[in-house]
């Protein structure tokens, strides 16, 4: 069974997709995870960040692994650089690449045609699993969104304004929801989720009632 959970930033998904993949017992994915491993790596070689072809072959010939928890890029354990304010920043440059799209697009195929899974991204129930069997979109409003993140930023010692992290977001949302190819949209036979005003304990129980009652159809 594939269950994808699509929506904004800061919606929640991240934390509902882990918490819910473990109750039920499937996979989880973090398809967010592999476009900033990408631009990490290109990060650190470095690379100019227009040069499209160059960040298409990071996509080809690096080695991706989602373990558990863990993100590895050729071994190396990535997990907490990839969430960095400047990361998240430039996340874009292969978010936008239509070649690094693919390949990962390919991917999470490949990880999905195997085992249950719950994925979460922008394009998962529209793109890479148009045949899921439950598909939710988690959205939240933009005021609660950033306040999430900003939360979070500060809790990992970054040294953020909430002003600035909401005018990323602002930025980002027009960035993920114009993207040509791969956008964000809510698939038609998407259920939506608003987690405002919600605990991610709410947000998880109410989204395993949504995947059982997708189960007994
Ligand atoms: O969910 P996140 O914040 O970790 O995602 C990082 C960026 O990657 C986000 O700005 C949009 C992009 N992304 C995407 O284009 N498609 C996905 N399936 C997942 C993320």
């Amino acid at each position: 069974m594939i269950v994808t959970i699509d929506g904004p930033a800061g919606a929640g998904k991240s934390r509902a997709a882990r918490d819910l993949a473990k109750k039920l017992g499937f996979r989880f994915l973090d398809t967010g995870a592999m476009y900033r491993a990408i631009t990490l790596k290109a990060a650190q070689l470095p690379i100019d960040w227009a040069d499209t072809e160059a960040m298409a072959r990071i996509a080809q010939e690096m080695e991706l692994n989602l373990t558990g928890d863990r993100v590895f890029v050729d071994g190396e354990d990535v997990t907490d650089a990839i969430r960095t304010f400047d990361i998240t920043t430039h996340t874009h440059h292969a978010a936008d690449n239509p070649a690094v799209r693919d390949r990962l697009v390919e991917l999470q195929r490949q990880i999905g045609s195997h085992q249950d899974l719950v994925t979460e991204g922008r394009d998962q129930a529209t793109v890479v699993f148009p045949k899921a069997e439950c598909k939710i979109y988690l959205t939240a409003s933009d005021e609660v969104r950033a306040r999430r993140r900003y939360d979070d930023l500060r809790s990992r010692g970054e040294q953020v304004t909430f002003e600035e992290v909401l005018e990323k977001q602002l930025e980002r949302d027009t960035r993920d929801f114009g993207r040509e190819y791969g956008g964000l949209r809510k698939a038609e036979d998407s259920i939506e989720v608003n987690t405002d005003g919600m605990t991610p304990e709410d947000v998880v129980r109410e989204l395993e009632k949504l995947v059982r009652s997708c189960q007994r159809q």
